[in-house]
């Protein structure tokens, strides 16, 4: 079972995924928690080098590194964590290339749905859980704490909004896979809808 979790930055979605790791781990159930960037030893070498503000990385260069990224987590984490059963939790997946290089950045849909389909080996999430909120306020959210900002955080609102825009239209597009919740409510009210949406799913595969 992969439940993904997406958003733009500042949407709550790393707070989410924390939360209903914590409630399926009490229920028993066998969770692994990862995340992308990242994921392997790799993936969050890469990710660090990547984040890092002021680097100069073109968008097809970004877009490689995030499927080579992809591709070792697939091949390291995720696959092996499904074929033994357990629900895998991943802090962002293949729609987020949609949304950032595709919405974000403008590189062409149908070459990232071709490299997603390489390096995904026909991996698809059971559901995505889409923290949606304005694009002002998820700004707003991330520079009004006190962490410094990395090179997609430090972008402009309109690239937040184009990142929004992509993920709506995949929901969309998908509406069985996709849940989307509102990121403007209460952490715990966001975490029970969650809650609820999960153990229907979990309900529906007999787990
Ligand atoms: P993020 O989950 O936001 O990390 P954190 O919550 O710790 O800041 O991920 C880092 C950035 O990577 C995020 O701004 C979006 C970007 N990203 C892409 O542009 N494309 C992708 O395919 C993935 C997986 C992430």
């Amino acid at each position: 079972m992969l439940i993904t979790f997406e958003g733009v930055d500042g949407s709550g979605k790393t707070t989410q995924l924390d939360l209903l790791y914590g409630y399926l781990i009490n229920k028993g159930y066998d969770v692994v928690k990862t995340r992308e960037p990242g994921g392997t030893r790799f993936g969050e070498a890469l990710r660090e080098i990547f984040l890092e503000p002021g680097i100069n990385i073109s968008s097809l260069s970004e877009l490689l590194v995030f499927m080579a990224i992809r591709a070792q987590h697939i091949e390291e984490v995720i696959n092996p964590s499904l074929k033994e059963g357990k629900i895998v939790l991943c802090d962002r997946f293949t729609d987020a290339s949609y949304a950032y290089q595709g919405g974000g950045r403008g590189v062409d849909f149908g070459i990232i749905e071709t490299l997603n389909r390489l390096v995904t080996k026909g991996v698809r999430p059971n559901l995505t859980i889409l923290l949606d909120c304005k694009a002002e306020i998820a700004f707003k959210r991330k520079r009004s704490g006190e962490c410094s900002l990395d090179r997609f955080e430090q972008e402009r609102i309109d690239f937040y909004k184009q990142v929004r825009t992509v993920y709506l239209k995949l929901s969309k597009e998908d509406p069985k896979r996709f849940f989307v919740v509102n990121g403007s409510g209460t952490v715990e009210d966001i975490h029970k809808k969650i809650r609820v949406r999960v153990d229907r799913l979990l309900n529906d595969y007999g787990l």
